[in-house]
């Protein structure tokens, strides 16, 4: 019987894609940066499966382009908002990710993040390596405490209930806004669930763990910026159209608050002529909050397992549409 032919559409773990190769006919996409869409849809022709990334567009056309052959597409990602996943699941065809797996490495990047915005790391450093040290002064680089303070998480899922229970090791107070109010968690954690402006409007720290839909695009934007108070830092390693970048711009220029950092950006990569650039009180990292080697060895194995499982017609170990296993 002749291997099934799958596409993947970047590098992963070596030992992931040997995984791969002892069972598929596979091609993989060697180049660093994405391969441009006609490339794309040439390369997925006749495939029985596709492991891709968030920045593959996976819709109609590349189903199709693929051909009715095709049985899974496994995300190396716990995001999937680059996948048409209802013309997937229509299609029969299951749809993989790796939830779990960068839990904690995001929550731990986040902090990272939260703790270089608020202690102005990143424009010290650059201070330094310009040659700007010149003594140590009582009133240089003042930034605020995170011990004490209150943090606001938008968002309580997996990596937001992750970032609270380290702030709780800073003695934070903790309080988050959701679609889903989470008693468990509150009395388990210590989290207070207040109405979105009450968490804009008191928090010290707020920190972004939304997933990107209609609802969620420019989810802090002007309005939101005018609610928060002027030591505030804004922390965003969800997705970068949750806030809008030129309202961003604005309250960190005009001082509406205090820093922000982000690990993800609209669009991205950012332009390096972004003005979001030009200001010292905005930290800006390409998208590497789940970028610890064991985590991204663990996400590779686990999106190469999810295509295997998906080839030989089992069920995917972490699935975004079961569905597609009901009769
Ligand atoms: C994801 O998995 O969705 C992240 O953004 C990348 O790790």
């Amino acid at each position: 019987m002749p291997k099934p032919k799958v596409f993947v559409s970047r590098q992963i773990f070596p030992d992931s894609i040997e995984k791969i190769i002892s069972e598929t006919d596979v091609d993989v996409w060697s180049s660093e940066l994405p391969p441009a869409r006609d490339v794309m849809l040439k390369k997925v022709s006749g495939v029985s499966g596709i492991l891709c990334l968030l920045t593959d567009k996976i819709d109609a056309d590349l189903m199709d382009a693929a051909g009715p052959q095709l049985k899974v597409i496994s995300q190396i990602a716990v995001g999937f908002e680059n996948i048409d996943i209802s013309e997937a699941t229509r299609r029969g065809i299951a749809v993989g990710y790796t939830p779990d797996a960068l839990t904690q490495t995001t929550a731990d990047a986040t902090f990272a993040l939260m703790m270089a915005a608020a202690r102005r790391i990143s424009e010290a450093e650059r201070a330094v390596r310009a040659g700007k040290w010149k003594t140590w002064h009582p009133l240089h680089y003042l930034g605020q405490d995170i011990y004490g303070s209150k943090l606001g998480i938008m968002g309580l899922g997996r990596i937001g209930v992750e970032v609270g229970k380290r702030a709780k090791g800073f003695d934070m107070e903790v309080v988050y806004n959701d679609i889903t109010r989470r008693e468990d968690l509150e009395s388990l954690h210590s989290f207070a669930f207040v109405d979105q402006d009450t968490l804009l409007s008191e928090s010290d720290f707020v920190t972004l763990h939304t997933t990107l839909n209609k609802d969620t695009y420019h989810l802090i934007g002007e309005q939101e910026f005018i609610k928060m108070k002027p030591n505030a830092i804004l922390v965003n390693a969800a997705r970068g159209p949750v806030v809008d970048p030129k309202a961003l711009y604005n309250a960190l220029k005009n001082k509406q608050i205090a820093a922000a950092a982000l690990d993800v950006t609209e669009p991205e990569p950012i332009d390096v002529d972004d003005p979001l650039l030009t200001l010292d009180n905005c930290i800006i990292v390409p998208h590497i909050a789940s970028a610890s080697v064991d985590t991204r060895r663990e996400m590779s194995r686990i999106a190469a397992q999810n295509l295997l499982n998906g080839l030989r017609g089992e069920k995917l170990a972490a699935c975004v549409n079961p569905e597609v296993y009901q009769d």
